[in-house]
């Protein structure tokens, strides 16, 4: 097992190995003494693994409820919150209690939501099961629910107790979901990490999904312990976001986040006008791991998109930039100049053949 400590306002660890599920009861008892905890999940991940997690905890002796919503975006609202809520308060939750978020993103997103705002803030567990929670969401702080105004736009920063990455549970994923968390970390590689970039373009790096995950996660952990707040340097996590969303958002969230995010790379690259070789390596590991490289929407459209994005502050918006792989600046761009930045990032795809 790989132990990863994250110093933030809370301190905690991030353990990564196979076969945790099982014992992530036991593991959870020698930070938090039990207590009664809710599990949270979608219906999916509590069909495939909640009697497993619940078996885990009742053994290490907390008194164990169990609470699912319907999997999907869509359940990431405040309706669905309200649901957690209830529950977490049904189960006789105090502020000495446990919230237990087993899921993906938008299941630790929301657990952790209801956490943060519980009782004035309740302790949680993190146990991610999607590639992309356990190399990005889970690690972090970061909890919210999606608005009608916008993703991710009423929650708080509230640090997990300790988070549990099973690696047998991602090695089952899906496809789909390997390559959609894939984007998150070819984004690490980018930004930091070029023996990290180089394992991924290999696109045969199942048995080194343990390694993936640690080099992930010691990154975002060196760049939380920097930047908890999201105040400054933690925006280089947003690497191909401001162009991934705006591509998610017009798609109508048909498109995955990751695949978003991999073609939104490629855009930033070829707006900080990379080297063409740098920009077609990318799209070369975004390929080999099953990821789209070519955005068909028009410039202007994608502009407008992109202005709608919360990282937009005032007249301006902050893009990270590639400069290598392994290294990426920080750079604010007047909101005029968005409209040319798609138009040169289009106009790259079609040179380059994406
Ligand atoms: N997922 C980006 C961040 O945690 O800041």
């Amino acid at each position: 097992m790989r132990t990863i400590h994250v110093t933030a306002s809370k301190e905690y660890d991030v353990l990564i190995g196979e076969g945790l599920l099982d014992k992530c009861g036991e593991l959870t008892a020698k930070v938090v003494r039990p207590c009664k905890c809710v599990i949270v999940s979608d219906d999916t991940v509590d069909e495939l693994y909640g009697d497993r997690a619940q078996i885990s905890f009742s053994y290490a002796g907390f008194d164990v409820t169990r609470f699912a919503f319907p999997a999907g975006e869509a359940s990431k609202n405040l309706a669905t919150l309200t649901d957690i809520l209830n529950a977490l308060g049904e189960a006789g939750l105090s502020r000495s209690d446990l919230v237990v978020a087993l899921g993906g993103g938008v299941t630790g997103d929301m657990a952790g939501f209801a956490a943060a705002i519980y009782a004035r803030g309740i302790r949680f567990v993190q146990i991610p099961t999607t590639l992309l929670a356990a190399v990005d969401s889970s690690v972090g702080g970061k909890t919210a629910v999606d608005m009608p105004f916008g993703k991710n736009m009423v929650g708080a920063f509230h640090q997990p107790s300790l988070v549990i990455t099973d690696t047998d549970v991602l090695r089952d994923l899906p496809a789909e979901q390997l390559s959609n968390g894939c984007a998150e970390a070819v984004k690490c590689g980018v930004l930091n990490d070029p023996a990290l970039f180089e394992l991924l373009s290999g696109g045969d790096w199942l048995d080194d999904i343990d390694e993936v995950v640690e080099r992930c996660v010691t990154y975002k952990r060196d760049v939380v312990a920097g930047d908890e707040f999201d105040t400054g340097s933690r925006a280089f996590l947003n690497l191909g976001h401001t162009f991934g969303h705006a591509i998610e958002h017009l798609s109508g969230y048909r498109l995955l986040h990751g695949q978003c995010v991999g073609i939104g790379m490629l855009m930033a690259a070829a707006a900080a006008k990379c080297p063409e070789d740098m920009i077609l390596r990318i799209a070369d590991c975004l390929r080999r791991n099953g990821l789209p490289t070519r955005c068909d929407y028009p410039a202007a459209a994608l502009a407008k998109a992109a202005l709608n994005d919360k990282k937009r502050a005032g007249g301006s918006i902050t893009l990270v930039l590639p400069e290598a792989i392994g290294k990426c600046r920080l750079e604010k761009v007047p909101v005029s100049e968005l409209p040319r930045c798609f138009e040169a990032a289009l106009a790259s795809q079609e040179a380059l053949g994406l």
